[in-house]
């Protein structure tokens, strides 16, 4: 079945523990947790404190996108707030140091993932899959919730679609930015199989029955 991560950015983190917990309740699968550093991104969003205090109040399966610079610095403590799946950006270090901190969240006995920025080819992701649990592909240049699905993004999905079935068939794909139930079809119908959710999760009228629709595509 295809999974739903919605994404606490969109949230009021006036009210995040309330957010959270509906997520559960909403039948989500993952809690997306978008890590913005300033300089990988032209934004700032949240870190290790709101990461520890969310963990001590969900079970969910904890999904961290990192974008920020150098990730090899700070994914063992993120693995240590309390993530279960760290995924970091191909273009945010070089390929050595990128490996390494693959292993260091594989190391912590956590899920390792890689994402691809809109620019960036799918066989950018090759020297990494055979540590990965999960690669995510940007169809929205990363830094801020609400923006609009880049549709051309769909054949960089579907390839590396093929990419994992040959090589790490467990492997999750997972799709971000302007995902909603116009979109998702698309994302599905090229091989993604996590979608995250963002402003159309928080602003639906009925978020339960928005991830049921999601999760029958
Ligand atoms: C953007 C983030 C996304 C964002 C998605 O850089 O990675 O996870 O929250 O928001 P929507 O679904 O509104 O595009
Ligand atoms: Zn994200």
């Amino acid at each position: 079945m295809i999974k739903v991560s919605p994404s606490v950015l969109s949230a009021n983190f006036a009210e995040l523990g309330n957010a959270v917990k509906e997520m559960k309740n909403n039948g989500a699968d993952y809690l997306h947790f978008d890590v913005m550093d300033g300089n990988f991104v032209p934004n700032i969003s949240f870190g290790f404190p709101i990461l520890a205090d969310v963990r001590k109040i969900t079970d969910m399966v904890i999904d961290v996108h990192l974008m920020i610079d150098r990730p090899i610095r700070y994914v063992e403590q993120f693995c240590d707030a309390g993530a279960d799946i760290v995924n970091i950006h191909v273009e945010a270090d070089t390929e050595e140091n990128n490996l390494k901190a693959l292993e260091l969240i594989r190391g912590k006995g956590k899920r390792a993932g890689v994402t691809v920025k809109p620019n960036t080819p799918a066989q950018a992701i090759l020297p990494y899959l055979h540590l990965c649990d999960l690669i995510l592909v940007m169809t929205v240049e990363p830094g801020f919730g609400g923006q609009s699905f880049m549709d051309h993004m769909m054949p960089k999905v579907a390839q590396i679609r093929q990419y994992i079935k040959e090589q790490q068939p467990q492997c999750e794909l997972q799709v971000d930015g302007g995902v909603s139930t116009v979109t998702a079809p698309t994302c599905v119908a090229n091989g993604a199989d996590v979608l995250v959710v963002g402003s159309a999760y928080f602003n639906a009228q009925d978020p339960k029955s928005y991830v049921a629709t999601l999760h029958s595509m």
